[in-house]
């Protein structure tokens, strides 16, 4: 072989195996796949080109001028998911354990430039100890190279993490300044600092997987969008999320192609039972009303009282966010509001229409709740529904009580089309609550006062447990049948496509963060 090229073959031969086959088998053991084999999957077939391969630290302390490794622990470059263009970073933990040097984050840098100025998404594979210790504070500040790009593309290009390893300190924060968050169950854990931290600094015993682990994560702190079996499907995943986003703020979704039919769903005329206090699941709403199969739901574990997710109609991506009766009867919590309020808000940056559905019976009260800031974080989704500029539509399907039925999309901040279906109750609260505060003397005073409570809820219920008060003002644009919501639907979405809204000039709005 000409002696030039044997040299290039040699050291891309070197450069593949990272951190030595024996650590490539030790992760293949602890059930991971290696960074270039989390590539080669995500990516088309072929379409992988990889930049920086042959970059490696430059520190000498500790002896690590002996320890050098082509790629430094990153592998990164360009590609394309179902022929559309990515950039990428996966990082080895066969090479320091993934940990990030100067120059390992001097490559992430590179493709996340290069991403914000031609406009894709940038995928991040985490698998990392976080800074690479032997470097101090060049590893801090290559973090927060990092962190900058981060905030700098928010909004402006799709940004995806996925956790696929112990990631601990700075490893951490650049996922969380993302759009969203994969990690894979029992492989992957997530946290600031790692149990024996914890145990030193406050002497409580955990281990990772209660600390960070997937289940941790998304269901209690909800850190994490996604969570995956194994690598394999944690990457299938991220395909399909991908495929209901754009490129960048500049672009629509790509659309699937659909031929439009007759659109009518019986099976949604019997979902809402006709009592009004039965539970009954918003999911076989979805169902009903989008793309077979569509509904790719999000934060699924976490604030299940509200279910977000993308899905299809008549093949364009829509954001769904939706009350579900199934969990504390729908009710807005702390929780629930942060989960909706920054869904609502990647939609808007992304140019994804919303879908509203409503059955709320307001916001949950008590100390719990009031401590832990409902009101500051209810208003977190009154402010993202109220600066959405996207096409937004509501469907109430039974309750719309309080301030809730303003949060909710309403027309009054903003809604395009609001649909009710018949069962729809749009008022201050339920039938009984009311009547006891409102007729409360009138009821003590009966001499059967459970009866006069009664007559007066029925009369409350006759005056606003239905959809023709709001409808009579135009709150209300039409009271639909639940089998022609999906048509409906299909027809305003068409309708509002080439909605534009021109906000004043300002620098940023101060959402209630
Ligand atoms: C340099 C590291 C490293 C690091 C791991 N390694 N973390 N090298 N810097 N941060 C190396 C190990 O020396 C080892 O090298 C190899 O990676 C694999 O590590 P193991 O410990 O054998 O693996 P495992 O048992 O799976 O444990 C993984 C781990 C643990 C949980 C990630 O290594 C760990 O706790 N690392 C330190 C985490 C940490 O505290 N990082 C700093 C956070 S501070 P060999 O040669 O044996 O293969 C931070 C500040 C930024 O990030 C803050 C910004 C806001």
């Amino acid at each position: 072989m000409d002696p030039n090229k044997k040299k290039l073959f040699n050291r891309q031969t070197e450069a593949k195996l990272g951190g030595g086959i024996k650590r490539i088998e030790k992760q293949h053991q602890k059930k991971k796949l290696t960074a270039r084999e989390r590539v080669e999957l995500l990516l088309d077939e072929g379409s992988f080109e990889e930049m920086d391969m042959f970059v490696s630290h430059r520190t000498t302390d500790f002896g690590m001028e002996k320890q050098l490794f082509f790629g430094d622990g990153v592998v990164t470059g360009y590609g394309t998911i179902n022929n559309r263009l990515v950039y990428i970073f996966s990082q080895d933990f066969t090479v320091f354990g993934g940990s990030l040097s100067e120059t390992h984050a001097e490559k992430i840098c590179k493709i996340m430039d290069l991403a914000i100025k031609v406009g894709a998404p940038v995928i991040g594979l985490n698998d990392s100890g976080g800074a690479r210790i032997q470097e101090g504070v060049r590893s801090l500040g290559g973090y927060a190279d990092i962190f900058y790009r981060n905030v700098q593309a928010s909004g402006v290009i799709p940004q995806i993490s996925a956790i696929m390893g112990p990631c601990a300190g700075g490893a951490v924060y650049s996922p969380a300044i993302t759009d969203f968050t994969l990690m894979i169950e029992d492989t992957s854990y997530m946290f600031v600092t790692g149990p024996n931290v914890v145990k030193t600094v406050t002497n409580e015993e955990v281990t990772s997987e209660e600390l960070g682990g997937a289940s941790t994560h998304s269901t209690k702190s909800g850190v994490t969008h996604l969570t995956s079996a194994n690598d394999v499907t944690g990457i299938q995943d991220i395909k399909i999320l991908l495929s209901y986003i754009p490129q960048n703020n500049q672009e629509k979704a790509p659309d699937l192609p659909y031929k439009i039919g007759e659109e009518i769903r019986s099976e949604l005329d019997g979902i809402v039972p006709s009592d009004t206090h039965k539970p009954y699941d918003i999911k076989k709403v979805i169902e009903g009303t989008c793309d077979k199969d569509s509904f790719f739901e999000i934060h699924k574990e976490y604030a299940e009282n509200i279910v977000i997710g993308f899905a299809r109609l008549a093949g364009k991506s829509i954001g769904i966010v939706a009350n579900q009766p199934m969990s504390l009867a729908g009710v807005l919590d702390v929780d629930s509001s942060k989960k909706g309020a920054r869904f609502v808000r990647f939609c808007d940056a992304f140019n994804i229409p919303l879908l509203v559905l409503e059955d709320v019976p307001g916001f949950l009260p008590g100390t719990d709740q009031e401590w832990r800031g409902i009101i500051i974080n209810g208003a977190k989704l009154l402010y993202a529904f109220s600066e959405a500029t996207v096409p937004r539509i509501t469907v109430i399907t039974r309750k719309a009580y309080g301030g809730a039925y303003d949060v909710m999309n309403s027309k009054h901040i903003g809604a395009d089309m609001n649909f009710a279906w018949p069962t729809a109750e749009i008022a201050v609260m339920g039938a009984k609550g009311a009547a006891e505060i409102i007729f409360k003397n009138e009821i003590k005073e009966a001499k059967d006062p459970k009866k006069k409570w009664e007559e007066k809820e029925a009369e409350y219920a006759d005056k606003f447990a239905h959809p023709y008060r709001a409808a009579r003002r135009g709150f209300i644009d039409e009271i639909i049948l639940p089998k022609n919501t999906r048509r409906k639907l299909i027809k305003a979405f068409a309708m509002l496509e080439n909605k534009k809204i021109n906000r004043p000039k300002r620098k940023h709005g101060n959402i209630p963060l």
